[in-house]
């Protein structure tokens, strides 16, 4: 009956931190400035050296794809080569810590999603508050989410998923990035939806936890489309559902949770860079500004639909609208994760 695939997978350990890559993206030249989180003042010569985008999942995820892919055009604006950085452990907790420790001067720059409004009610002693902590510049995109099986898995329908679940429980293994990441946060909607519990197996990112799957060391996962439209295409993965009321562009045949008889699985990740708190206005405005922009080209409208996702509104791109966001996210999600009695201590 039930493969279980638990004990082969190949995962590293999560709670260790690893610069995993480091990656030049162009270059080139522009002025600016303010915003809460800010400090007053201008940007001056800002940037007179090259900028660090720092990923908190492992490279070749649905995380690091989306600041690549952003990275490119803001480097060339801004005059300066952009060094994305993949620093992957607890949840995307880790790198957060990090940058809000950092050198509030803008030459450090995180992307992360909605992990960060679940961080506070997840880790009791997280080393950052994410509101008090860093002056957020933007918001980036809303990535829809997949549910997603492996090749050879059993289940060929939603419906067929949730009953194998409720049947075979923790004999069935879930892959996720980590307490808080979106794919654990999906994962915690899935087995309430279920009522059932199966066995999570946390990794650095989706893109390990994508090699796994594809390799069948696992049974299941919801990621971004961001990591999945791809592997949906080519059949390296089996396609249940999408987390949003709407079917996506990207992946027509694939149906929406509701379509496939399964209410209260609707979650999207949103995606937005951060400064250290204390980083001049000028600076977080310029930033702000170059995103943007960033937002309008080409190139990344076009690989954003091709993975599913689109750019946010122009007013969305702002400091206010990006820390409205995320207070609301915390606000939301706080009960949800209570009830569910989750922490990650
Ligand atoms: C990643 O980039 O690996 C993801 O964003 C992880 C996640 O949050 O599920």
């Amino acid at each position: 009956m039930t493969q279980n695939r638990r004990l082969q997978t190949n995962r590293p350990t999560i709670l260790g931190s690893i610069i995993i890559a480091t990656a030049l993206v162009a270059g080139c030249t522009g002025t600016g400035g303010g915003s809460a989180g800010a400090s007053g003042g201008g940007g001056g010569d800002y940037p007179s050296r090259a900028v660090t985008f720092v990923v908190p999942f492992a490279a070749g995820g649905p995380t690091d794809t989306v600041t690549r892919l952003v990275a490119e055009p803001m480097g060339t604006a801004l005059g300066q080569q952009i060094v994305v950085q993949n620093v992957a452990g607890a949840g995307g907790t880790l790198a957060a810590g990090q940058v809000a420790s950092g050198a509030p001067d803008g030459y450090t720059v995180l992307m992360h999603h909605i992990g960060m409004s679940t961080a506070p009610t997840l880790y009791n002693d997280l080393a950052f508050d994410p509101l008090e902590d860093f002056a957020p510049i933007g918001l980036v995109t809303e990535v829809p989410m997949t549910i997603i099986g492996a090749a050879d898995f059993e289940p060929t329908t939603l419906e067929e998923l949730v009953a194998y679940v409720q049947e075979n429980g923790e004999d069935v293994t879930y892959a996720n990035a980590g307490i808080g990441a979106a794919s654990h946060l999906c994962g915690l909607l899935i087995q309430n939806a279920f009522d059932a519990k199966v066995t999570e197996v946390p990794y650095d990112g989706t893109a390990p936890a994508m090699t796994d799957l594809v390799g069948g060391q696992v049974d299941f996962m919801c990621d971004q489309t961001t990591n999945t439209t791809e592997q949906i295409k080519t059949g390296a993965v089996k396609a249940y559902a999408v987390t949003t009321p709407e079917r996506n562009d990207a992946l027509p045949d694939v149906p929406t949770a509701t379509e496939a008889g399964v209410e209260g699985l609707d979650v999207t990740v949103w995606h937005g860079l951060y400064v250290p708190a204390g980083t001049p206005d000028g600076v977080v405005q310029r930033l702000s500004d170059e995103l943007k922009a960033a937002l309008k080209d080409a190139t990344v409208i076009e690989r954003f639909g091709a993975l599913g996702t689109t750019p946010v509104a122009e007013d969305q791109a702002t400091p206010a609208a990006h820390r409205e966001k995320l207070q609301s996210q915390i606000d939301l999600w706080k009960p949800i994760i209570e009830e569910a009695g989750v922490s990650a201590g």
